[in-house]
């Protein structure tokens, strides 16, 4: 049994010890950042030996230049070479390299910036040590909300994020966090950004206020924002039109009981006037909303 036993045990060991080393020297790490933010690269030899006097390269998706530095001499103090993608926007942690530590700063990140970068000590004895980091950058929009209509059945709001990146879950929510049944998200994509637009109906509720959020787990980010819907006012316009055409209709008929057919006449040609500015203030059931950030008001109450 125990000799049958040993081998496994020593390779898994092996595979164990491997794995960590691995892990720890050369394994990838991931550097998640917000478009616009700057971004750290960690590199770090695990001797902490001092790097003052020696090489290390920072390279992007294994050919652009991104940051040299030479006992010294490095791409912020004259050196050539360095990609145009990152001029003036990388620096070293001078005071770091003492304790091994070649890790670099990207200031204002952006998305073209994502992917795989190595951190390379090429004369570093007894052999040459490559780290990999690979940074994601993505762009997280604010959602912007508004009421696109308001009938019997509800209002329905609409939700849009766009331009972001990785693509956002979006979600219309309660003002308790519940999540709110909505349509399929129309989504659509152009150069790795994502336009998704969702919409749902909703009814009265204790507070009228309804959110969406919008998630990007991938970079580890959430946007949202609310709106308010004023329902109450949204009837109080109806009802006062509605007695309106009972009232008109009243008046023509004491008008013909009083005054015959020649009064009826004088009056329904001074009422059209009357009628068509009262269509045209819109009494009907679609309503047109105006959003402004945190609040909505509907246009004819
Ligand atoms: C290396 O320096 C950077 C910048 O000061 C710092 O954020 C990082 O924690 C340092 N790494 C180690 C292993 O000390
Ligand atoms: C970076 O490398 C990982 C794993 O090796 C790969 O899945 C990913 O697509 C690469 N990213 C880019 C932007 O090339
Ligand atoms: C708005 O409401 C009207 C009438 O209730 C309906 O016919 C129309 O499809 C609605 N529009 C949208 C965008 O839901």
């Amino acid at each position: 049994m125990f000799w049958t036993a040993a081998p496994l045990l020593v390779f898994i060991c092996l595979l164990v010890f491997t794995g960590t080393t691995y892990g720890h020297e050369h394994g990838p790490g991931v550097v998640r950042v917000v478009e616009g933010n700057d971004a750290i690269l960690p590199c770090s030899l695990s001797t902490k030996e001092d790097i003052v006097q020696k090489l290390f390269d920072w390279k992007k998706d294994g050919q652009k230049e991104v940051f040299l530095y030479d006992a010294g001499s490095h791409y912020n103090n004259g050196r050539p070479g360095q990609d145009e993608q990152f001029k003036g926007r990388v620096s070293h942690f001078q005071e770091q390299l003492k304790y091994g530590n070649a890790s670099i700063i990207i200031r204002d990140t952006k998305i073209e910036d994502r992917g795989n970068y190595t951190c390379a000590f090429p004369r570093l004895k007894p052999e040459e040590k490559i780290f990999n980091i690979e940074l994601i950058v993505g762009a997280a929009p604010r959602p912007h909300l508004k009421i696109l209509n308001a009938s019997e059945d509800g209002v329905v709001l609409q939700c849009e994020v766009l331009r972001a990146s990785p693509k956002p879950k979006v979600e219309w929510q309660s003002s308790d966090g519940s999540i709110l049944p909505a349509e399929e998200p129309h989504v659509s994509e152009r150069g790795g950004r994502y336009d998704v637009t969702l919409r749902t109906t909703v009814t009265k509720t204790t507070t009228n206020r309804f959110r969406c959020v919008a998630t990007q787990e991938n970079i580890g980010h959430v946007t949202d924002d609310d709106i308010y819907v004023p329902f109450s006012e949204s009837t109080c316009g109806d009802s006062a039109h509605n007695w309106i055409p009972g009232i008109l209709v009243g008046l023509i008929i004491g008008v013909v009981l009083t005054l015959g057919v020649e009064g009826l006449h004088l009056v329904l040609c001074g009422v059209p006037k009357f009628i068509t500015r009262y269509i045209k203030k819109g009494a009907g059931p679609q309503m047109n909303g105006s959003y402004n950030r945190h609040s909505v008001t509907l246009n004819e109450c």
